[in-house]
């Protein structure tokens, strides 16, 4: 401890999480304000080493923002002992190999979701990073968007009484890239570089639910690939081999029943990119990135089904908006000061290796459902990390 800078390996900074949310708005924004406030009133700075395959690309991005540290030789990186975090942001395909290497060089490491690209792998991670004795955390950016945190804030006030189901809804039209290009990367939708919504958004949606809502026991789903050719980067056609949509259904511990339809082929008919309905005994409520809109149960209206006569009720208008209150911080920012702290003073991260592998278990267990057409019950993967 103390205030020497925390070195921190930073992989796959090219890419669009990486620049714009873990490099800009994270490490420079904690480089900016004088470094990660600790509990006993001291401030340990961040030094990055951008990592990557292309020299020039990490050179310029190096010279823009003033950042000493670069390099394309990601094992002497790993074997210096200036950097004490290794940090991965690159294609998930990438990912198990170069950490790996970063556990068995004795790094902490902090990643992007999804772990692996399988649940064994994902479990291996977190068994190397046990047995290496390394901190080991993954990132829950959802759980920090301002509409979550104000459906947490309810939940925490006891404002559904019982909750009873949750419904969401995310997704958007990402073009096909043809007649428009496509404003997502293309290895999104092949499955053979890592593609597809279920192993992406799976893993939001098991911390999402666990956080707030209770673990996920089974999950029934449907995924499916509605556009099934794509034009990449390059204007080159090829075959979208991964799923583009996942319809699914999550019994959560504690009876709450999830319903999540996620989608890259649909449009949006909805305030937000991502919306939630959360329906409780004492009221409802409808939280998207942003906004939050509750109806308690004394404001609810009570509708007559009658087909024959044109209903007059405006349904929207019979809900209340939650206020901000408090200003919001950049989520992965927030994270990695959580991160920070717990490899410098040991401030507790449940977001580990083990809670990522649970993601990845609930995307795996997402596609054996839709592949048999049965529901799949989820086992503790914590357990078998113990256990094995
Ligand atoms: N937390 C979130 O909300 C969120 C959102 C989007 C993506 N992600 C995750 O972030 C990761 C990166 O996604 P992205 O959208 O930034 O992708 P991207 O394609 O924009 O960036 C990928 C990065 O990996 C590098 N890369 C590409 N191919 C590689 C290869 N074969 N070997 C090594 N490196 C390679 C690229 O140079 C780039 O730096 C993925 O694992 C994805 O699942 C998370």
């Amino acid at each position: 401890m103390g205030t020497a800078p925390l070195g921190i390996v930073m992989n796959g900074v090219t890419g669009r999480m990486g620049y714009r949310q873990h490099l800009l708005r994270s490490i420079l924004a904690i480089r900016e304000q004088g470094g990660v406030l600790l509990s006993t009133g001291e401030r340990v700075q961040v030094r990055p080493l951008l990592v990557g395959r292309r020299a020039a690309a990490l050179q310029e991005i190096a010279e823009r923002h003033g950042i000493e540290d670069w390099t394309t030789d990601l094992d002497a990186a790993l074997a210096d002992d200036r950097w004490q975090v290794y940090a991965d942001f690159q294609v998930t395909s990438a990912r198990v190999a170069a950490i790996r290497r970063a556990i068995a060089a004795g790094k902490d490491v902090y990643t992007e979701k999804p772990t692996a690209e399988t649940h064994a792998e994902a479990v291996e991670l977190a068994e190397l990073a046990a047995a290496a004795g390394v901190r080991n955390g993954v990132v829950h950016d959802k759980l920090f968007l301002p509409g979550l945190l104000k459906l947490k804030r309810l939940l925490d006030s006891g404002f559904f009484g019982q909750v009873l189901s949750v419904r969401g809804e995310f997704g958007y039209w990402v073009f096909e890239g043809g007649w428009q290009p496509a404003q997502r990367p293309s290895w999104n939708y092949r499955a053979e570089d890592g593609g597809g919504i279920v192993v992406d958004m799976f893993p939001h949606w098991n911390y999402v639910l666990e956080d707030l809502f209770g673990r996920v026991e089974s999950v029934y789903a449907k995924a499916t690939t509605h556009i099934t050719s794509r034009v990449d980067e390059r204007g080159e056609p090829y075959a979208a081999t991964a799923d583009d949509a996942a319809y699914g259904i999550f019994e959560l511990e504690g009876g709450v029943v999830a319903q999540i339809n996620s989608s890259w082929a649909v449009r949006v008919d909805r305030g937000e990119l991502v919306e939630f309905q959360v329906d409780g005994t004492h009221g409802s409520a409808v939280a998207g990135l942003f906004g939050c809109r509750i109806q308690p149960r004394n404001a609810t209206p009570k509708p007559v089904w009658n087909p024959d006569v044109p209903d007059s009720r405006d349904y929207r208008a019979g809900w209340l908006e939650v206020p901000d209150n408090d200003p919001v911080e950049n989520g992965f920012k927030v994270q990695w000061e959580q991160f920070v702290r717990h490899v410098v003073e040991d401030a507790p991260h449940p977001y580990d290796f083990a809670s990522g592998a649970r993601g990845v278990r609930l995307a795996e267990a997402g596609l054996e459902s839709s592949r048999t057409g049965r529901r799949v019950s989820i086992q503790d993967s914590d357990a078998e990390v113990a256990t094995r």
